[in-house]
């Protein structure tokens, strides 16, 4: 038996997370996200173990994965650089920003550099307009660019000077929340056992089944 690719504290997290919720498969995202940290981006044996975590498919795993922006199912660049093309950014020149950008990377929005160093994405609106033009770099703001800017941003970020402020790409949050949920196991199979038998009595109540009461009027 082969050792899993997750590290024991991304698999315990993720447990956590599946308790969070009646159903596994509600962890799905939140879990992806954690697998995203490890590795900076969905690997394929990320995706196997995610599918067994929350009993489901690796192609429903994937096929969730793909749909969202901010995971990504292939190798990125160590820093994602995401310019908004948006209005309040297109007005401030964020397509001649995005075409600088294009030109001292040496690579076309969608690419990463040869060095492996960044990849280069351009993005709708990114909720910071006031700060137009605006680009990400592994989800971290950075406003009013110019030119000169942008270059000076490269410069910072290659020689690591920025290492405190962006952090390795698939990092959402630095500061883990404490205590997580606190329930045992079997407390959580009671209290989804619990749920179930709910929601058969309340399906019944609505059918006017045997235990119902006829109408089944949505009461809680
Ligand atoms: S339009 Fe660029 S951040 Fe909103």
């Amino acid at each position: 038996m082969t050792a899993p690719h997750l590290s024991e504290d991304t698999r315990a997290r993720a447990r956590q997370l599946v308790a969070l919720y009646p159903h596994p498969r509600s962890a799905l995202l939140p879990i992806c996200h954690l697998a995203q940290e490890q590795d900076g981006w969905l690997r394929p044996e990320a995706i196997v173990e995610i599918a067994e975590l929350v009993g489901v498919t690796p192609a429903e795993v994937m096929g969730t994965a793909s749909f969202y922006d901010m995971l990504h199912t292939e190798p990125l660049g160590r820093y994602l650089i995401t310019v908004c093309t948006n209005i309040a950014c297109l007005l401030q020149g964020a397509y001649e920003l995005l075409e600088h950008a294009q030109e001292h990377l040496e690579v076309r929005a969608g690419s990463t550099t040869a060095d492996g160093l960044f990849t280069l994405e351009e993005a709708e609106c990114l909720a910071d307009c006031g700060r137009a033009p605006v680009c990400q770099v592994n989800h971290r703001f950075f406003g009013d660019l110019t030119d000169g800017r942008f270059d000076e941003l490269v410069a910072d970020l290659r020689a690591g000077r920025l290492d405190d402020t962006v952090p390795p790409h698939g990092t959402l949050v630095r500061i883990r929340r404490q205590g997580g949920l606190g329930a045992d196991e079997g407390t959580i199979v009671a209290e989804r056992r619990a749920m179930a038998d709910a929601m058969a009595q309340r399906a019944a109540a609505a059918s006017g089944g045997p235990s119902g009461q006829g109408t089944g009027g949505g009461g809680s």
